[in-house]
């Protein structure tokens, strides 16, 4: 009989004798239940370890430190690779980096302050219900786009001006809409933010960086034009449009609306600590996703975050 079996049956016999009880007379009976359950309560813990003893030993072990590679003669065994929306943002942020950039993270996790306050939204600004935000039930937001950034930005860097340089900053990160999905439209995405201060920035240095970015990420000669914009953190504002690039079969005939950008309002760089009338600053934000799915000609923005093997494969 198995250690197991036989704790069991001791547990039966146990149950058999506490009828006795029955049979004793009252002031007994107190002492006698006690006991019983202190004994009931030792077997069900060997029971316990009995079992867990028989699972052990039924388990055949493995060597977890075992290589576990295609050509080990395993066909099902698939090496994971890199999202391909993280190739990309590698490539993004190699190219700012080369023109000089700093990179930082977006949070994951902010608030209402550095999503609407920081940026010059006021309370109770129309603007603020454009950005389909979630919120926690502790009121915690989810960014709703990079530009939540822009504070801790300006702020980690403004020694950098009064010791004659400039800012220089981008800050790619995952952002988060309340909003239909669709074959264009995802409740979560990446942006890259861009921010730029120094004593004299404009908006032509603005379009000279973003030019020689698209031409960068295309691999071609682009032609980009602007069409007015508004946002609250930006005076003036405009939206961003390249030419189609002509890997997607574009011959200059068609134009895409990439992002947002425009010259830092004053609210915002006085907020964090910056003299507006010394400093200027540019800023500009977009979307990562939109860039890729234009490179590779893809016409659904949902398999990014769908784990489809198949669609992840293709860029292996
Ligand atoms: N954050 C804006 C959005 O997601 C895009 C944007 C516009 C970013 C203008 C900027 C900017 O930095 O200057 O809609």
């Amino acid at each position: 009989m198995s250690e197991l079996e036989t704790l069991k049956n001791e547990l039966k016999e146990l149950n058999t004798e506490y009828t006795k009880i029955k049979t004793l007379p009252q002031e007994e009976r107190g002492e006698f239940g006690r006991r019983m359950n202190l004994r009931k309560q030792e077997i069900m813990q060997r029971i316990k370890q009995a079992e867990l003893a028989e699972i052990d030993a039924s388990l055949t072990a493995i060597d977890v430190t075992a290589p576990c590679a295609p050509n080990n003669n395993i066909p099902s065994v698939k090496l994971g690779s890199k999202h391909p929306l993280m190739t990309e943002l590698d490539r993004v942020i190699k190219i700012y980096s080369s023109m000089g950039f700093d990179v930082m993270e977006s949070y994951q996790l902010d608030d209402e302050f550095h999503m609407f306050d920081s940026l010059n939204f006021h309370k109770g600004h129309p603007a603020r219900d454009g950005y389909d935000t979630f919120r926690t039930a502790e009121g915690f937001i989810p960014p709703a786009h990079t530009s939540t950034m822009q504070h801790r930005a300006l702020k980690k860097y403004r020694s950098r001006l009064e010791q004659g340089g400039q800012i220089a900053v981008v800050i790619p990160g995952r952002v988060f809409r309340n909003e239909d999905v669709d074959a264009t439209h995802e409740h979560t995405f990446y942006q890259c933010e861009g921010v730029f201060v120094s004593e004299n920035a404009n908006m032509g240095q603005l379009f000279g960086v973003l030019k020689h970015f698209f031409e960068s990420y295309y691999d071609q000669e682009l032609k980009i034009k602007t069409q007015p914009g508004y946002f609250p953190f930006t005076e003036p504002s405009a939206e961003l449009l390249i030419e189609k690039p002509s890997s997607l079969g574009g011959k200059g005939d068609g134009w895409l609306e990439m992002m947002g950008c425009g010259m830092i309002h004053p609210n915002v760089l006085k907020m964090a600590g910056i003299d507006s009338t010394k400093y200027h600053g540019f800023a500009w934000g977009g979307g990562i996703d939109r860039l890729v799915i234009l490179k590779y000609g893809l016409n659904d923005i949902r398999y990014f975050e769908s784990g489809k093997l198949d669609f992840l494969e293709k860029f292996l």
